[in-house]
């Protein structure tokens, strides 16, 4: 099955689909790391108010020479800014060094009560230009649904811990009706990588279990944004295009998270 670089957003946002993660990441570290990411072919750099490294993050990205076009950055309102989101958005644009962040997501959900003021001081960033994209993370089907139905605009994307340890093909399911994609965060972290079954697929492939964990993300349509600090990891994560898991693979792979 062959699977494109990007994927694109509803409202026409391109994504590429493997980012790079940046949780635990800080100072010189986090720039470190996103300098050589960036020099490997990432184009796509995930972080977040609560990481505390978007100033690196943006001294990276400046320090690249790349053209600010040429990368997708999201970053994420804390649930507890909820009542301070303007103020923090221009707090990560200054830090990032932007005038924009390609996609802006609401961090986990908020109380009930501000959900949906949330979601609407969301659209009013993108309608003044200070997001392209606008999306959640750890949010569920009901409280997606109901953002959506009180303002008549769906998440573009819902960033969730996904691997193939915890396959939910339900839920995914669900995410496809709504047009929401699915961004999986810690595939790493969230799955045995010394599991039989994928050293089995890896060595049929001539690939690292690793790869093949991000893979099979792909091949379900899944954004997959692993972090590593390590070079040689951070080059193995972004080579995972060029191998297709065959259907009884991928079945096999599903079947780890029963
Ligand atoms: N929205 C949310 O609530 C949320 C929550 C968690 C994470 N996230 C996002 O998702 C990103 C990824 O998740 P994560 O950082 O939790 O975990 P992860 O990417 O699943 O795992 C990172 C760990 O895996 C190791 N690793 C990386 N590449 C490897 C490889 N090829 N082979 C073996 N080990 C490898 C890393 O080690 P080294 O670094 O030592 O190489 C690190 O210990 C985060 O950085 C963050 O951007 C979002």
């Amino acid at each position: 099955m062959s699977v494109t670089t990007t994927v694109t957003l509803a409202g026409g946002v391109e994504l590429p689909r493997v980012g790079f993660g940046t949780w635990q990441l800080s100072g010189r570290r986090a720039y470190d790391a996103v300098r050589y990411a960036l020099d490997a072919g990432y184009r796509h750099i995930d972080t977040a108010t609560m990481y505390g490294n978007e100033q690196e993050i943006g001294r990276a990205l400046r320090d690249s020479g790349l053209a600010r076009d040429d990368i997708f950055l999201t970053t994420k309102l804390p649930a507890e800014r909820a009542k301070r989101a303007g103020e923090t958005l221009d707090a990560s644009l200054r830090a990032l060094d932007v005038e924009a962040v390609d996609l802006w997501l609401i961090h986990w959900p908020t109380s009930a009560r501000e959900l949906v003021p949330t979601w609407e001081a969301f659209i009013a960033a993108r309608a003044d230009g200070l997001a392209r994209a606008i999306g959640v993370s750890n949010f569920n089907v009901t409280q997606m649904d109901r953002i959506t139905a009180e303002t008549g605009e769906a998440p573009a994307l819902n960033q969730v811990p996904w691997s193939p340890f915890e396959h939910d093909a339900v839920r995914l399911m669900e995410h496809g009706e709504r047009g929401i994609v699915v961004e999986g965060y810690s595939p790493f972290k969230r799955s045995d990588l010394r599991s039989p079954t994928l050293a089995k697929v890896a060595a049929a492939h001539g690939v690292t279990p690793a790869q093949v964990v991000l893979r099979w993300h792909l091949q379900h349509g899944i954004v997959v944004i692993p972090k590593s600090a390590t070079p040689e990891r951070i080059d193995e994560n972004l080579n995972v295009f060029g191998f297709d898991l065959t259907s009884d693979e991928m079945v096999a792979l599903d079947s780890l998270s029963r």
